[in-house]
């Protein structure tokens, strides 16, 4: 298709496509797919979309796989931008939107970058697929490898939700529960993978995660008619999804889709594990590992993310800011709620401006959260 190479985020270094790769093979940073956008364009024109498939796959040509074939879909993608008119009246802003990720397979946005992934893995003959997660990219690798028929093994920490562990035993996932947090689920996988001979496809340890999510950005632009958001609020754990918008603007402004004005990317962390807000404050481009990390919103719950410069260059190259939220205010509300009343309050956010909050993942996988006394506490 139109991938040229593979390119690495920190030291530009070109890595070949048609292999299953991970890290830079020079500095061990994130490698990112770049595509011959000329070609790309040729067919990939907004008109060509009406009528296009409503999953992600419908973005196929700035997409990763060669051959239609390998493509591993269970319809992710393509969810609704709702309107929501009385949670913004209600805060004072008119144009509140609501991209609704809970409606993807497996309840939850880590749909798109497992359909991705998972795609690649099997085009390039990978067997045994390993992750460390929080939860419900355990729940997506295990559903997108039990539709390819490929065997995975996942490393979460004893506490994740419970809804998370489930539906990974009952696709067939291999499941470990380890003590501590995702990074020592991350080192297990990295420790044990060459003897057990599994891909990893820990997020931005693998190339392709990313693009899946990055359809995130082409869909806002679609269904705001290619004009984006003035303010996009996202709650950041890898910083994936955030990475991947950042990107499908470039490669959209590349396009000619869409010009050089990008919305402002605010990241929203939980006060309990904030190494990203941390180190926007103290001016950072790398962040240090966020020390004793402790939230009950499992997902947001990584101390050190690989790709955090690139999380930190979109977040200040767009103007943008990094919010925390207290786990008190977090199950009142919604992260990203809170982060909407913040801004405005301090007058970051106008009331007439074009906001979108991300709602990553359904609430129903989180029933332990919300029964516990914290919950009980805030009301
Ligand atoms: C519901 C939910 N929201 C957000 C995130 C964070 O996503 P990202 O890694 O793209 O920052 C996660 C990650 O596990 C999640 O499960
Ligand atoms: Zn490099």
């Amino acid at each position: 298709m139109n991938v040229t190479h593979l390119e690495c985020a920190a030291c530009r270094l070109e890595h070949e496509a048609r292999r299953l790769l991970n890290l830079c093979r020079e500095c061990k940073k994130p490698l990112l797919v770049r595509y011959d956008l000329e070609r790309a364009r040729a067919t990939l024109t907004k008109e060509s979309l009406v009528g296009r498939r409503a999953d992600l796959w419908r973005y196929r040509e700035v997409l990763p796989v060669e051959d239609d074939a390998n493509i591993v879909s269970l319809g992710e993608g393509w969810t609704p931008l709702l309107q929501a008119k009385r949670l913004g009246n209600k805060l004072g802003t008119r144009r509140l939107y609501i991209k609704d990720e809970s409606q993807n397979p497996t309840q939850s946005f880590k749909a798109r970058g497992m359909s991705a992934a998972v795609s690649m893995a099997k085009e390039l003959g990978a067997e045994k697929l390993a992750v460390p997660s929080a939860g419900n990219a355990a729940g997506a690798l295990a559903a997108y490898a039990a539709r390819a028929a490929l065997e995975c093994f996942i490393f979460m920490p004893r506490d994740t939700p419970r809804a998370n562990v489930v539906e990974c035993e009952q696709t067939g996932a291999h499941v470990t529960l380890m003590d501590g947090l995702i990074t020592d689920c991350g080192a297990e996988v990295a420790r044990r993978k060459e003897a057990e001979g599994w891909f990893d496809v820990s997020t931005l340890k693998e190339p392709y995660r990313v693009e899946g999510k990055k359809t995130l950005g082409y869909e806002l632009a679609e269904q705001f008619n290619w004009e984006l958001p003035d303010v996009i609020i996202y709650p950041t754990g890898g910083g994936t999804g955030l990475i991947g918008m950042w990107k499908a603007f470039e490669e959209m402004e590349q396009m000619g889709w869409i010009g050089p004005e990008r919305p402002r990317m605010v990241t929203v962390q939980a006060s309990g594990c904030a190494p990203i807000v941390r180190a926007f404050a103290e001016g950072k481009r790398f962040a240090d590992e966020f020390p004793n990390a402790e939230t009950v919103a499992s997902g947001l719950r990584v101390p050190k993310a690989i790709g955090d410069f690139l999380i930190l260059d979109a977040v200040r190259a767009s103007g943008g800011t990094a919010i925390s939220v207290t786990d008190e205010e977090l199950l009142a509300a919604t992260g990203c709620l809170r982060a909407v009343r913040k801004l405005l309050a301090d007058n970051a956010v106008k009331t007439n401006e074009r906001i979108v909050l991300f709602n990553t993942g359904a609430g129903v996988k989180y029933l332990e959260a919300f029964s516990s006394d914290l919950s009980e506490t805030s009301h």
